[in-house]
Formats: structure tokens, C-alpha cells, sequence
């Protein structure tokens, strides 16, 4: 199966691979596997005072799709705020990215992950 260029691009060179520090109230962590494939997805956000996510990091252990689409979240998420992010659907991940059918679970991935990284999020600042 060809991967689109920008999958390629992606998966090449993706961006904002790592991990934030989940001790950190402002920071919201989201892990998630594809029950089709038992993919692996880590997603982080860390969020200012002002509600507006100022970093986002991933780690996905997975095919390359998945990474690419982990990789185009963050890059959509950072500048947004949580309420903004929480909107990403997989169908605009699956489109930018030109999944095929086949795929497309695995952008599905990456909008459940920014789902519980800002569950997580919300969940610490309600403890606060
Ligand atoms: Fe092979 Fe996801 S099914 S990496
Ligand atoms: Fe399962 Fe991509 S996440 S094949």
C-alpha cells in the first residue's frame, strides 16, 4: 500500500516526538491503543493559564500512519485553546493525510488521544 507524501513527511520527520511532565498540573496526558491493530499511542498537551495549549508531544508505537497522524495533531493543537483541540475530528486527520480506508483507524486514534489528554487535563484542574 503507497503511503500519501504527506505521511511520508511525517513518519520521515515527525514533529514534536517526546514527552512532557505529567507531575505538572498544566499538563494533560492521553494514552490510547487501537484495538484493531494493538497499536500505542502517548499524546501530551501542556496548557497556559489563559486555556490556550502551549506544547504538545507524542510517542506512538505504531504504523506510520499513526505516527503521522500523532505528529499533525500536535502541530494543530498548539496555539488552539483545549476547548478548540477538543473539535479535531479523524476525518480532517484522515484527509489531510489521504488515508486509505484501511487507515483511517489510525487517525481515529489520534482523535481519542487528544480526548483523554484533555480529559486528563480537565480532571487535574478539577482536583486543583
Ligand atoms: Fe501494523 Fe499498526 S497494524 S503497525
Ligand atoms: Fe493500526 Fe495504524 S494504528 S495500523
Amino acid at each position: 500500500m503507497a503511503y500519501s507524501e504527506k505521511v511520508i513527511d511525517h513518519y520521515e520527520n515527525p514533529r514534536n516526538v517526546g514527552k512532557l511532565d505529567d507531575t505538572d498540573e498544566n499538563v494533560g496526558t492521553g494514552m490510547v491503543g487501537a484495538p484493531a491493530c494493538g497499536d500505542v499511542m502517548r499524546l501530551q498537551i501542556q496548557v497556559g493559564d489563559d486555556g490556550i495549549i502551549q506544547d504538545a508531544k507524542f510517542k506512538t508505537y505504531g504504523c506510520g500512519s499513526a505516527i503521522a497522524s500523532s505528529s499533525l495533531v500536535t502541530e494543530w493543537m498548539k496555539g488552539k485553546s483545549v476547548d478548540e483541540a477538543a473539535t479535531i475530528k479523524n476525518s480532517a486527520i484522515s484527509e489531510e493525510l489521504a488515508l486509505p480506508p484501511v487507515k483511517i483507524h489510525c487517525s481515529v486514534l489520534a482523535e481519542d488521544a487528544i480526548a483523554a489528554a484533555i480529559a486528563d487535563y480537565r480532571t487535574k484542574q478539577s482536583n486543583k
